[in-house]
């Protein structure tokens, strides 16, 4: 196997560990991200339902708040991994994808798994027109 191959088995692993934690009583959809840092780190998150279903927060985004909490936000995302433990497709949703790109290096790319196996994208594939404003 690559080390390419293998970083990215690593951080799908981190993904799938943590998807174990995921509160998804709801759906039953159990989801983990880890995203990797330009420094190296790793920071992961599940999804958190409520039963005010609206309320739920998704894998990608809480792996990110967490980050930013526990550390700032000094560091730009160079990967994402995401999974589920369902056997099924989960790219990152739309509000994930405007969330990661606010603290994405420029050549951040998604892994996710597709209809065919493991997908790999660039954020900025997923997120083309991204929203931001002139002050940033
Ligand atoms: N979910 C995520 O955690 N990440 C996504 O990108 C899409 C959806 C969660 C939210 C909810 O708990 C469950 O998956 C089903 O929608």
């Amino acid at each position: 196997m690559s080390d390419t191959a293998k970083s990215v088995a690593g951080l799908m692993d981190a993904a799938r560990e943590a998807a174990a934690n995921a509160y998804a009583p709801y759906s039953k959809f159990r989801v983990g991200a880890a995203l990797l840092f330009d420094d190296g780190s790793i920071i992961t998150g599940c999804n958190v339902e409520n039963v005010s279903y609206g309320l739920t927060s998704c894998a990608e985004r809480n792996a990110l708040f967490r980050a930013v909490s526990e550390r700032g936000a000094n560091r730009k995302i160079a990967a994402v991994a995401v999974t589920n433990l369902n056997g099924k497709p989960s790219p990152p949703c739309g509000a994930c994808r405007q969330v990661l790109s606010e603290f994405a290096a420029p050549g951040a790319v998604v892994h996710f798994p597709g209809e065919k196996g493991i997908e790999t994208r660039l954020l900025k594939e997923l997120l083309p027109f991204q929203f931001h404003l002139d002050a940033k």
